[in-house]
């Protein structure tokens, strides 16, 4: 069988640097995987290094090209190392892709002190420290872009889901801010806002739900891919991703 060739239409991201967090699974390792059949070289993190460095692997064996490097967001002085590494290994950056992020459910009143501050640290200083790290790299790129993955949790409060809601509402409006702050420069900052996704976080919050309820992988990151390719869509605040079907708790 005979394939057409890849084109500039099937890959409009050749020759641009792509940073991901959370990368080695769910929604991160399917943007990843998108944003580098679309071109994309790519600068991968996630803490456990040998899943993220299998994954990395086979999508060399693809034939993209990858950097990779175990961080933990939260992590100040490691951030700082992944991205003066990352990037000088490709010598650019076009993308920002903060898409690490952990849950924590259950009642406020049972919820410590270190669990809260944990969800921040991952969710909120997370994105924060990155973004810091990467603005005066995207700045010498025009449009350059920073995609933000927030949740619907960002927007509606659900019991149980006190500390991650916090953390998502702050990413929002870090973002909507930021958005502000570096338009003149051309950094486009986008947040997506999705609805329950089919991935390992959702199966640990709502294992009540029917995986076909959920969103795949595939649908967020295909939202990325068409955000980072638009050189013309200005500032979306939040892109709100659902199912047509969704169910009331979406
Ligand atoms: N699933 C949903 O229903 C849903 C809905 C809306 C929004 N979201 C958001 O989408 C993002 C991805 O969620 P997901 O469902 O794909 O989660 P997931 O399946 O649990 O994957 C999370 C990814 O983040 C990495 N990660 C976690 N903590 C990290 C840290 N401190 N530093 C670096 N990497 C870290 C994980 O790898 P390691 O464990 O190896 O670090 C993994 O690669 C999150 O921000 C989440 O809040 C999810």
């Amino acid at each position: 069988m005979t394939f057409a060739p890849r084109g500039p239409a099937q890959r409009p991201l050749t020759g641009q640097v792509a940073l991901i967090t959370g990368a080695s699974r769910g929604i991160g390792r399917a943007i990843a995987d998108t944003l580098a059949c679309a071109g994309a070289s790519l600068l991968l993190a996630a803490r456990d290094a040998e899943r993220l460095a299998r994954f990395a692997a086979s999508l060399r064996t693809e034939g993209h090209a990858v950097w990779h490097h175990p961080l933990d967001v939260a992590d100040e002085e490691s951030v700082r190392d992944f991205v003066r590494k990352g990037v000088a290994h490709f010598g650019r950056l076009n993308m920002l892709v903060n898409n690490a992020g952990i849950g924590c459910f259950g009642p406020l009143t049972d919820l410590s002190s270190e669990q809260w501050d944990r969800v921040m640290a991952v969710n909120v200083r997370g994105p924060f420290l990155l973004c810091r790290e990467c603005i005066p790299h995207l700045r010498k790129q025009r449009p350059s872009f920073i995609v933000n993955i927030a949740s619907v949790v960002a927007v509606k409060g659900y019991p149980n889901q006190s500390a991650y809601g916090a953390s998502k509402h702050a990413l929002l409006g870090m973002s909507k801010a930021l958005a502000k702050e570096v338009h003149a420069d051309g950094i486009r900052v986008h947040v997506l806002c999705p609805g329950g996704v089919d991935t390992d976080m959702a199966t640990q919050a709502r294992p009540d739900l029917e995986r076909t309820d959920l969103i795949q992988t595939q649908e967020i990151a295909d939202a990325v891919r068409y955000l980072v390719t638009r050189r013309g869509v200005a500032v979306i605040d939040e892109l709100h991703l659902h199912r047509q079907s969704s169910p009331p708790w979406a």
